[in-house]
């Protein structure tokens, strides 16, 4: 049985997972192209250290790699600052987007009008709803055990609500999904299909550019992560993140060193900064290790499709074990 709902015809996909469209890299054309043609919903990163024009080029050799549908993650509260993201992939003609951390509504209209499928992350009910007024196409449901910055209702509270609430939007489901257990689970709490983060960091084309981040998420359980504003600080990235978002991750040596002292941190920030060999990085001790509590359930590093193969292999099997009346 092959597992095909709706909103694959909506995204002219033929499995119901997608990679999340990781910044920094992570989530580059090899891993966006890899999905996309192993018939899920490949996620290309759009913001990155290399601005719009490496944007661009991504686009370009995402392109390159496949010819199936991909979308590009774009963070709502750094496009009023950055808007030629948008622009970008209006230029480009991208299949879609996805919008995240804030109310895309601004945007909505201008990506649809431009041909543009519009799908939005949201972390709260009344995201969701404000998501489906603003007219987007598909609506992800990020829980709070999500790898990366996301907000702290949790997937399973999360997703049936957003979908109560979606008036007919179709519903992804994200956070602590990372096996064929987690997309039938998702399915049965009326999600379409899943998006998902740290399992991907795992794939072979993913390419996290910070320290030992495969390692950390391989040796983690789902008890090894916090939710913390650590790695923002050491990141200094300028534009403030909506309050209901933290960012969650392995809990480095760094991380459980200033969790918590995040004022004593933000004053020491230079002299650590300074440590590092690599311009622009942080020192290896310092780097971010976002991942979210399904690190439990990644064991190994294989190729992207690989892993779409046993997660829809598993979900099969799951469905097929399921005690019946
Ligand atoms: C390393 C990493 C980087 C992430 N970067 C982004 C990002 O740039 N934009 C975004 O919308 N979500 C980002 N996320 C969150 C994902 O979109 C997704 O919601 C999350 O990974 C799903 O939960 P999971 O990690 O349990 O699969 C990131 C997640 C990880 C693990």
């Amino acid at each position: 049985m092959q597992l095909h709902t709706a909103v694959c015809d909506l995204l002219r996909i033929e499995r119901p997972v997608g990679n999340a469209g990781m910044a920094g890299g992570t989530a580059g054309p090899a891993l966006a192209a890899a999905v996309a043609n192993a018939g899920g919903l490949g996620g290309l990163g759009g913001v990155s250290r290399r601005g719009p024009a490496g944007l661009r080029d991504d686009i370009r050799r995402t392109r390159e790699l496949t010819g199936h549908p991909f979308s590009v993650n774009l963070w709502v509260h750094i496009l009023p600052a950055l808007p030629q993201l948008l622009d970008v992939c209006i230029e480009e003609r991208v299949p879609s987007v996805t919008f995240t951390f804030g109310d895309a509504q601004p945007y909505v209209r201008r990506a649809k009008d431009a041909g543009i499928i519009v799908l939005h992350q949201v972390q709260t009910v009344a995201q969701a709803r404000q998501a489906a007024a603003a007219g987007v196409d598909v609506i992800i449901a990020q829980g709070g055990e999500a790898g990366g910055h996301t907000g702290s209702v949790a997937t399973m509270a999360l997703v049936p609500q957003a979908v109560d609430t979606a008036a007919g939007v179709p519903v992804l489901a994200a956070g602590g999904i990372a096996d064929g257990r987690g997309l039938v689970a998702a399915l049965a709490l009326g999600a379409q299909g899943v998006i998902m983060g740290t399992r991907f960091v795992a794939a072979e084309e993913s390419e996290p550019p910070a320290y030992q981040h495969r390692e950390r998420i391989l040796a983690a359980t789902a008890d090894d992560t916090i939710w913390t504003d650590v790695f923002d600080i050491v990141d200094g990235i300028p534009w403030p993140w909506p309050e209901w978002i933290h960012g969650r991750t392995v809990r480095t040596e760094f991380a459980a060193e200033w969790h918590g002292r995040e004022a004593e941190l933000r004053e020491q920030i230079a002299a650590i900064r300074a440590e590092a060999t690599v311009p622009q990085e942080a020192p290896a001790r310092a780097q971010s290790a976002y991942a979210g509590q399904a690190s439990g359930l990644v064991r190994d590093v294989k190729p992207a499709a690989a892993i779409i193969d046993e997660i829809m292999r598993e979900a099969d099997e799951v469905l097929a074990q399921l005690p019946r009346p």
